[in-house]
């Protein structure tokens, strides 16, 4: 009888063991970060980033090896924003991008198509009806349908959030992950009251210049890591949807 019954539970266990491998093996890895390269748009520039890496040390020039360094505004391409970089006093009590929650970076994402005629107002969020317990979600909007990352020239009548929603937002949902498919979460006439409105409490994550190209509206498993770097008031970021 006990000889059964542990027998029943070592079956089990392989049963469970397999079925996560399985679901480790089914499941595709999206890369949601746009490519870093002298063709990508930066914000309010009709030249894009240009020249950003060179070479230090060349083999062709008689070193062991190849080294290079590179040069990049820390809002470059896919970025997230830390506190400090709308407020003065968290830039000078150090809230930069390492004080950013490794947890609200990675976890479960719900992406979101928004109506293509506006941008993200206090009626678009609630019309939205994203469930109250979403912790992260990434906005798909007209910027992909126009592939506005992959054009160099900097375009200000982007779509994004307006002042309103992002207050709706903060004071109706339990969101502390905003992502989205251009430069800046903050429309271009809105800039600093949607930054001041997400940023404020130091519990809101802005993610931006996502590459959602070929990312259906649903829900992933989301994970970012923006670099270690101290005092940077942004920075590029890797992220992946699973
Ligand atoms: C190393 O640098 C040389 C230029 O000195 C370049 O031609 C070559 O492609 C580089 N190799 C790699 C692996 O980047
Ligand atoms: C190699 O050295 C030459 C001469 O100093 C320099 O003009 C060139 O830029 C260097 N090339 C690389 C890849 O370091
Ligand atoms: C969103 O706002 C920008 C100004 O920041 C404006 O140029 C653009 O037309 C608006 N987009 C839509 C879809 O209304």
């Amino acid at each position: 009888m006990a000889k059964n019954k542990s027998l029943a539970l070592l079956l089990l266990s392989l049963l469970v063991v397999h079925s996560s491998l399985a679901d480790h093996r089914n499941h595709r890895i999206f890369d949601i970060t746009h490519s870093i390269t002298s063709e990508l748009p930066i914000y309010g520039s009709k030249n894009g980033l240009g020249h950003f890496i060179r070479l230090v040390h060349s083999i062709k020039n008689g070193s062991i090896a190849n080294e290079s360094e590179f040069k990049l505004g820390t809002h470059t391409g896919t970025h997230v924003d830390a506190p400090s970089h709308f407020f003065q006093k968290y830039y000078d009590q150090g809230f930069d991008v390492t004080t950013l929650s490794l947890k609200v970076l990675n976890g479960p994402a719900l992406v979101v198509e928004v109506p293509k005629d506006k941008n993200i107002t206090a009626e678009v969020m609630k019309s939205l009806n994203i469930p109250k317990g979403v912790r992260r979600v990434l906005f798909k909007t007209l910027n992909t349908d126009r592939q506005l990352m992959h054009k160099t020239e900097f375009h200000s009548d982007f779509t994004a959030f307006m002042e309103d929603g992002a207050k709706w937002l903060v004071d109706n949902t339990n969101i502390k992950l905003v992502g989205l498919d251009y430069l800046s979460v903050a429309a271009y006439v809105d800039a600093a009251p949607v930054h001041y409105a997400f940023l404020r409490n130091r519990e809101i994550i802005p993610l931006e210049g996502l590459n959602l190209d070929d990312i259906q509206p649903g829900r992933y498993s989301l994970h970012c890591l923006p670099l270690k770097m101290v005092g940077a008031d942004g920075c590029p970021t890797r992220c992946i949807l699973i």
